[in-house]
C-alpha cells in the first residue's frame, strides 16, 4: 500500500473498544488509510476512549495535549476522538481542545469515513447521535487478511439496567441486539481468516434477543447453538453478563454445548443486599448465589470471574463483610475489583462518599482474598489435562503460549507447535501468572 495515508488508533478500556477499533480501521482502510502502530508519521490519530474509570475525560484531555507535537510536525494531521468519552463530552471536546478535528460517538462509527473526508483544515465533524441503523452492517468491509486464532464479535450493545454507579446506559445507549444471521456470517468470515475462538461481546450480552432467521427473537443460548454448528470454529465465549439474565437455556448450554468454554464472567459488585439495592442491581446476594449453584450443577468445573465495587456510598464494614462472605462462598478464578468513584450524571453521583482510607483498606483486603482463591484454583490445575489454543511464541526458545478452556495462560515448549493449534496438554507447573505443561 505505497502512498497510503497512515492511521494510528489508540484504544482504551474494554474489549468492545478493541472490536470497534478493528471495525473503524477497516472502514478507514476503504478511505485509503493503512494502520500503523505508533503516532509518529500518522495522517490521522484516533483515540478510542473509555469512560468507565475515574477522571476518564480529564485523562483524554491531557493525552490530546500531548498530541500537539504530532500536529506541529504535520499540520495536515487529523485528530479524532471516538468512544464513550466522545459520547459523554461531545462538542465540549472541540471547545476545550480546538486541534481536534472529529468527534464520533460509538453508535455513529459507520459515518466515520464520510466524517473523515469532511474534517480537517479548520472544519470539524461531530456526531454523537443514536441512529437506528445497524452500524456494523454499514461498516462491513471485506477484509481478506489472515488474523490470529482469537477474535471478538459484538452481538449486543448498550444497557437498560441503569446501575446507580454506571455510565454505560448513557454512553452506549439503550440495549440493541444484532440479527442472528449477520453474526453467524461474520463468525464464518472470521473462521475463513484463521480464527478458532470467538468471544461474543455485549455490555449486557446475556440479555441478547436478536432477530433470528425464523423471524422470532433468539436468546443468546440459541445464538451459541447456531455458532456451535460453524465448522472450524472451536471455541465460544461471551462477556459481560448480568445475573438476572442467566436464563435456563444459557445455563443448560454450559453443560451441553461442546464449544462453549467453561468460564463465566458474572459481576455481582457487592455481597450486601442493602448496598445492592442502593446500587439498583435488581438482584440479591442470595439470588446471585442460587444462579451460581445452577451453573455449577450444569458444569461443575466452570471457572467464575466477577467484578466488585468497594466503598459505594453508605457501605459499612458490615456490608463489606457480606461481600467477603460471598467471595468465600463463590471462590472466583479471576476478579476485577474497584474502589467506587463518582461518575457525573449517574444516580449515585450526589451521594455522600465513604471515607477514602476505609475504601482503600477494604479494596486491599478484598483483593488479598480473591488473589488467594485465584492462586488455589490455578495451582489445582497441576496434573490435569486441559486443551490449549496456542496464540503466540512464548519468551523461551521453542515455547508457545496459549489459553486453556478455563482462560489460564499455558506455556508449552514444543518446536512443532504453531499459532492456531489446539492441543491436549498435561499441566506440570503453576507459575506466577501462568501454567506450564507438556503436550499429551
Ligand atoms: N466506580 C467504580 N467502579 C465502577 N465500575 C463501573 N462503574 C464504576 C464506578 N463508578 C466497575 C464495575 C463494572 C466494571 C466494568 O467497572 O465493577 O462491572
Ligand atoms: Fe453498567 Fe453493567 Fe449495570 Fe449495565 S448492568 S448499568 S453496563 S454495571
Amino acid at each position: 500500500m505505497a502512498g497510503a495515508k497512515k492511521l494510528y488508533i489508540k484504544t482504551y478500556g474494554c474489549q468492545m473498544n478493541v472490536y470497534d477499533s478493528e471495525r473503524m480501521a477497516e472502514a478507514l482502510g476503504g478511505a485509503g488509510y493503512e494502520e500503523i502502530s505508533s503516532p509518529e508519521g500518522a495522517d490521522m490519530i484516533l483515540l478510542n476512549t473509555c469512560h468507565i474509570r475515574e477522571k476518564a475525560a480529564e485523562k483524554i484531555y491531557s493525552e490530546l495535549g500531548r498530541m500537539r507535537v504530532h500536529k506541529e510536525a504535520n499540520p495536515d494531521l487529523k485528530i479524532g476522538v471516538a468512544g464513550c468519552v466522545a459520547q459523554a463530552e461531545g462538542a465540549e471536546i472541540i471547545r476545550r481542545q480546538p486541534m481536534v478535528d472529529l468527534v464520533v460517538g460509538p453508535q455513529s462509527y459507520h459515518r466515520l469515513p464520510e466524517m473523515e473526508s469532511r474534517a480537517g483544515g479548520g472544519a470539524k465533524a461531530l456526531d454523537t447521535d443514536f441512529p437506528e441503523e445497524d452500524k456494523f452492517e454499514r461498516l462491513k468491509a471485506r477484509p481478506k487478511a489472515m488474523r490470529g486464532p482469537t477474535a471478538f464479535l459484538t452481538v449486543q450493545e448498550g444497557c437498560d439496567k441503569f446501575c446507580a454507579f454506571c455510565v454505560v446506559p448513557y454512553t452506549r445507549g439503550a440495549e440493541v441486539s444484532r440479527p442472528v444471521q449477520r453474526i453467524v456470517d461474520e463468525a464464518k468470515g472470521l473462521v475463513e481468516r484463521g480464527v478458532r475462538e470467538i468471544t461474543l461481546l455485549g455490555q449486557n450480552v446475556n440479555a441478547y434477543h436478536g432477530a433470528g432467521p425464523d423471524g422470532a427473537d433468539w436468546t443468546l443460548a440459541k445464538l451459541i447453538w447456531a455458532l456451535n454448528d460453524v465448522d472450524g470454529l472451536e471455541r465460544i465465549r461471551f462477556t459481560t453478563s448480568h445475573p438476572n439474565d442467566m436464563s435456563d437455556d444459557l445455563i443448560d448450554a454450559h453443560g451441553s454445548c461442546a464449544k462453549l468454554m467453561p468460564y463465566l464472567h458474572l459481576p455481582v459488585q457487592s455481597g450486601s443486599d442493602r448496598i445492592l439495592k442502593r446500587m439498583n442491581r435488581k438482584h440479591t446476594a442470595e439470588s446471585y448465589l442460587r444462579v451460581i449453584e445452577r451453573i455449577r450443577a450444569a458444569r461443575p468445573d466452570i471457572v467464575l470471574s466477577g467484578d466488585f465495587i468497594v466503598g459505594f456510598p453508605e457501605e459499612t464494614e458490615a456490608d463489606f463483610q457480606d461481600t467477603l462472605r460471598l467471595v468465600e462462598e463463590v471462590r472466583y478464578g479471576y476478579a476485577y475489583s474497584f474502589k467506587y468513584s463518582t461518575r457525573p450524571g449517574t444516580p449515585a453521583a450526589d451521594r455522600a462518599q465513604v471515607d477514602a482510607d476505609a475504601a482503600s483498606d477494604r479494596l486491599s483486603r478484598l483483593q488479598a482474598l480473591i488473589t488467594q482463591h485465584q492462586r488455589e484454583i490455578q495451582d489445582a490445575m497441576v496434573g490435569r489435562e486441559v486443551s490449549v489454543l496456542f496464540e503466540k511464541p512464548g519468551r523461551m526458545d521453542g515455547q508457545m503460549t496459549g489459553k486453556s478452556e478455563y482462560l489460564h495462560a499455558v506455556h508449552v515448549t514444543a518446536p512443532s507447535l504453531k499459532a492456531g493449534d489446539l492441543a491436549r496438554v498435561r499441566i506440570m507447573q503453576s507459575q506466577t501468572n501462568s501454567l506450564a505443561g507438556d503436550l499429551i
